[in-house]
């Protein structure tokens, strides 16, 4: 059968994955699911009006994907012509409104966008246990308390909305011409009841969206619609080219380091830090601002505790100081084994806000502990820093409320930091996974995602990925970081 694992050798074909991150979008052209053919990556603008304002224009989301993609068929053409599916992970909980004629009505407003705090309160006044049936306590990051602020604030623009939209799936509508959904990431919207997996009416009449304007909800691996025929003529590609209905982020990225069992736990470090356990029952922790939604594998959920500026702490350090990121690290790297820690200044990285576990969108970053003596590495290293106590705030959230983490990945851009790896492995007091290719997870799992939707079975979604290396705790270290945890809690 196509697609079947067979004896450890196997003819799956070509596929290619794509991640639609918050600063940039990456492609993979993937052969049997194991060789990279290809690769392609380009940044995204995001765009900050006001405070707490965070926005991208939707067709630039497009226009980069196809970017990517004319860059792989440049480069491997052959390889693209055999191409049989696509996936595609994106950030979650944007707000994206579409006309009747499904074009944006206005940009998207981000997973990092803070300014419908109001709204959520009014949103839980109404429907009080709402953290206990969509993915968490209403945080003006998700959808709903944002579909909210639009219709109070830009009420001409929201009487054309006709369709809400969430980002990877508007790229696949461009792919593919069709509108669809899949649970991880329509969890994110607020209005879908995550233990059944269905767009729930009570909770659309108390956001004030209409039922009809939302998509219909298909499994994550299903083929949600084909590459419409200008594009494989644009791309080289014979055809058919399934679209798999994809995934969250977190969940592609979840699944691309091969987290698909109870207790598989993934943290993320990208633009932002997520702490992603697999787990076999919905344990919502609404209270501590925890989401929990589907995973892209059957019949488990994913936990996510959120640490809202993970690489952007880092990126906002090396901006202030008109350093780069790889130089910033190297020196803090050689400037802690030297000295240790204790002269670093402490540094509150919540840029965006508090999310898991204190629900403070409103909350600024801060540093504290400045002295003539500190330098942009100490910067770095404090942004780091403060990020990996997160992490472990968020894990201790996750504990607290059934999600229980077992053995732990690390993927995203903030893996090529060894020393923000020992500094994680340390605060959280366990050994981490690092896997091959761990900036590529995103990619990979929507990859995967794709060889399931062009016939694959369903059992790949449950393959393991091997750790290449083991980061483990460092006792030194470690004593340092309890030293200065009890000042870093008091900067909240
Ligand atoms: C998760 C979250 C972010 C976005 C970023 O809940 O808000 O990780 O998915 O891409």
């Amino acid at each position: 059968m196509r697609g079947r694992c067979n004896g450890g050798t196997r003819s799956m074909g070509l596929h290619i994955g794509i991640d639609l991150g918050t600063s940039g979008i990456k492609a993979v052209l993937i052969r049997d699911l194991s060789q990279v053919v290809a690769t392609a990556a380009r940044p995204v603008a995001v765009s900050r009006p006001h405070v707490g304002w965070s926005e991208q224009d939707p067709d630039l989301w497009v226009e980069t994907v196809f970017a990517c993609l004319d860059e792989l068929a440049a480069t491997a053409p052959a390889e693209m012509a055999a191409v049989r599916g696509i996936g595609l992970s994106g950030q979650m909980l944007a707000a994206l409104v579409l006309d009747a004629d499904l074009r944006p009505l206005r940009p998207a407003m981000l997973w990092n966008d803070q300014r419908a705090i109001a709204e959520c309160a009014e949103l839980l006044a109404r429907v009080p246990d709402i953290g206990r049936r969509t993915n968490g306590t209403p945080d003006p990051g998700i959808t709903a308390p944002k579909l909210m602020w639009l219709a109070r604030h830009e009420p001409r623009l929201m009487e054309r909305a006709r369709m809400l939209m969430l980002t990877k799936d508007y790229v696949r509508l461009a792919l593919t011409g069709e509108v669809a959904t899949e649970p991880s990431d329509a969890g994110g919207t607020q209005l879908l009841d995550c233990r059944t997996g269905r767009w729930d009416p009570a909770l659309c009449e108390a956001v004030g969206w209409d039922a009809a304007h939302l998509p219909p909800v298909l499994d994550s691996w299903a083929e949600a619609g084909r590459v419409r025929p200008d594009l494989l003529a644009r791309w080289g590609m014979a055809g058919p080219v399934a679209v798999a209905a994809g995934a969250g982020d977190n969940m592609g990225s979840t699944l691309g380091a091969g987290g698909a069992r109870a207790g598989d736990a993934v943290l993320t470090v990208g633009t932002s830090g997520v702490a992603c356990i697999v787990d076999a029952a919905f344990h919502p922790g609404p209270e501590r601002a925890i989401l929990t939604s589907a995973h892209v594998v059957p019949d488990v959920f994913l936990s996510m505790g959120v640490v809202m500026s993970a690489t952007a702490s880092l990126d906002w350090v090396g901006q202030m100081t008109g350093r780069k990121v790889p130089d910033l690290d190297a020196e803090a790297t050689g400037w802690v084994a030297a000295k240790g820690p204790a002269d670093a200044p402490l540094f509150l990285p919540c840029l965006s806000g508090i999310r898991t576990p204190l629900n403070r969108p409103d909350l600024l970053g801060r540093m504290s502990g400045l002295h003539p003596g500190v330098t942009p590495a100490m910067l770095a290293y404090a942004a780091m820093e403060g990020v990996a106590f997160q992490f472990a705030d968020c894990l201790a959230a996750q504990d607290a409320v059934g999600a229980r983490a077992e053995r732990f990945t690390v993927v995203g851009g903030g893996t090529r930091s060894r020393l923000w790896l020992r500094l994680l492995a340390t605060a959280i007091g366990k050994p981490i996974g690092l896997i091959d290719g761990a900036d590529m997870a995103g990619p990979r799992g929507a990859a995967r995602l794709a060889a399931v939707a062009a016939g694959g079975d369903v059992a790949l979604l449950r393959e393991t990925v091997p750790a290449r290396q083991t980061v483990a705790p460092d006792p030194a270290l470690g004593a340092a970081l309890e030293a200065r945890r009890a000042a870093f809690d008091a900067l909240v």
